[in-house]
């Protein structure tokens, strides 16, 4: 193969060209040098010994100008590949003679020069047969760093051998180098990877946060929604009870003036004063009459189981109030829908919307469900205050469920305003309200959406203008829960 002057001398300058000449034979040395480096000096010693070694004369590409070091021994050729590699230069290959007497041999000194250098790439010179090529082979393993140059040498072979080795040293070389590039590349990839993977968690359980943060405002908003009709509901039998109290302070006051005649009495016959008993016993008769002793003390029981199912109903919307705004705990509890949801968000929306709304249930016994009672609560609710709030004046409120092929059905049905296509394209969409400004926040329905969708559910709307909107949330029964279906309590 010819080898392109033009090309190799433009080569880059740090290309290493460092070649380690090892024989035993100063003259050898000197050889090497005639055709491996630019100036060499025309040595008639050296030409005699040139044809001896070479069967023919070559002109030497001196522009190839490789960078020669020499050892005559084995252990003198590990010494100066160990200083090569210390001083951050080392030999891309070495001629390795095969005999050196009275050191190592050829193939003994390469095992050492790769035991210091594994890169390095070798050309064993032999011009004896005591080594047979499945002899190397077995000695320093099949590999690709080795050739094997027969003795008389053709210098445009040593030549193009030492130019193929120091190539692919340097091939080797600008390889790993590649790869290291890459993989420094690969790592600060990664790293930048892991930064924004970091971020985005970061970012994911902050928005998370925020999420929560906004579901549980928007509850909150709904009971803000409420507090008008559940102050009002708590007022009522707050001023019965209050009315009763009165009363029973009265009657108290009264049967303790008689308490305080019957005793005076009583002492006063006991210590034998007998005098006008007739007549005390007759103006006791007259007060007793006066106050109504009897019909008093028919009342007091009705007074008092009045005044206990008033602060019953107080402590009952307490307890929805408290359920609703509740937050749920992380895991998921097994729940009756009708009697943890369903009539507790009815019975709170009930204080407010019973004044314009007949509220219209048909509740079928449903499967006990796994979830978190707060967030579906949180749903009814929000579609019970709508549909009120779509009631300009009186109107029905119809609430129905079932169980239809392995689904929960609840539907929400009103007659009030409805809505045209345009608006109910737009209701799930955050902040999309109607309301007054205060009023209505627009996320009641798209948090309810995400919650439906969480229980891999639906929420669908049937809506007209004029006529009245019916919502329908569909949820998937897990096949284990339905056996257990539940009584459906119907409370009011
Ligand atoms: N039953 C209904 N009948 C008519 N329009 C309805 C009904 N339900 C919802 N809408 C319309 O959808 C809009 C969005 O409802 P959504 O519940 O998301 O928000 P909001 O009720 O306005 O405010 P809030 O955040 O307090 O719930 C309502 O403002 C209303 O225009
Ligand atoms: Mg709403």
């Amino acid at each position: 193969m010819a080898i392109d002057q033009d090309q190799n001398a433009s080569k880059d300058t740090h290309e290493n060209k460092r070649i380690l000449i090892i024989d035993d034979n100063k003259a050898i040395h000197d050889d090497f040098k005639k055709i491996l480096c630019v100036n060499n000096n025309k040595n008639s010693h050296l030409d005699e010994l040139e044809s001896s070694l070479f069967s023919q004369k070559t002109a030497t590409p001196t522009q190839l100008n490789f960078e020669l070091s020499f050892a005559l021994q084995g252990e003198e050729a590990v010494e100066r590949v160990k200083e090569a590699i210390q001083s951050g230069k080392p030999f891309a290959m070495a001629f390795v003679d095969i005999r050196m007497p009275p050191g190592w041999d050829g193939v003994e000194t390469i095992q050492h020069l790769w035991q210091e250098d594994p890169n390095l790439q070798t050309i064993i010179c032999s011009a004896y047969s005591d080594y047979s090529w499945h002899d190397i082979n077995q000695k320093l393993g099949n590999n690709d760093r080795l050739l094997i140059l027969k003795k008389p040498f053709d210098s445009i072979e040593v030549l193009q051998m030492a130019w193929a080795m120091v190539s692919k040293w340097n091939l080797a070389k600008q390889a790993q180098l590649k790869l290291e590039n890459l993989e420094n590349l690969v790592m600060l990839r990664t790293q930048k990877i892991e930064e924004k993977n970091t971020l985005l968690e970061k970012s994911i359980v902050e928005l998370n946060t925020t999420r929560s943060q906004l579901v549980h405002s928007e509850k909150l908003s709904s009971i803000g929604q409420l507090a008008a009709g559940v102050a009002h509901e708590i007022n009522n039998p707050i001023s019965f009870i209050s009315g009763n109290i009165e009363v029973l302070k009265e009657y108290c006051q009264d049967i303790s003036n008689m308490m305080m005649s019957y005793l005076s009495l009583e002492s006063d016959v006991i210590k034998g004063k007998k005098d006008d008993i007739t007549n005390r016993c007759k103006q006791l008769k007259a007060k007793r009459e006066a106050i109504r002793l009897m019909d008093i003390l028919s009342d007091l029981d009705k007074l008092i189981d009045d005044s206990l199912s008033g602060s019953l109903r107080i402590q009952n919307i307490v307890n929805d109030l408290k359920s609703f705004s509740r937050v749920d705990s992380k895991k998921a509890s097994q729940m009756d829908l009708i009697a943890q949801v369903i009539d507790p968000a009815l019975r709170l929306a009930a204080n407010n919307i019973k004044y314009k709304c007949r509220v219209n249930k048909s509740l079928s016994p449903l499967p006990l469900y796994l979830g978190h009672p707060g967030e579906l609560s949180q749903v009814i609710m929000n579609l019970l205050v709508n549909a009120s709030d779509a009631i300009e004046n009186q109107g029905d409120i119809t609430i129905t469920c079932d169980v239809i092929d392995s689904h929960i059905h609840i539907n929400i049905s009103d007659n009030g305003s409805g809505m045209d296509q345009e608006q109910r394209l737009k209701i799930f969409d955050p902040f999309y309200t109607t309301k007054e400004p205060g009023k209505g926040t627009g996320l009641g329905l798209s948090i309810s959406h995400g919650i439906i969708q969480k229980y891999a559910g639906e929420l669908n709307v049937e809506s007209q203008l004029g006529k009245g909107t019916t919502f329908n949330i569909r949820l998937p029964i897990p096949s284990v829960m339905e056996n257990h279906i539940s009584d459906g309590s119907d409370e009011d």
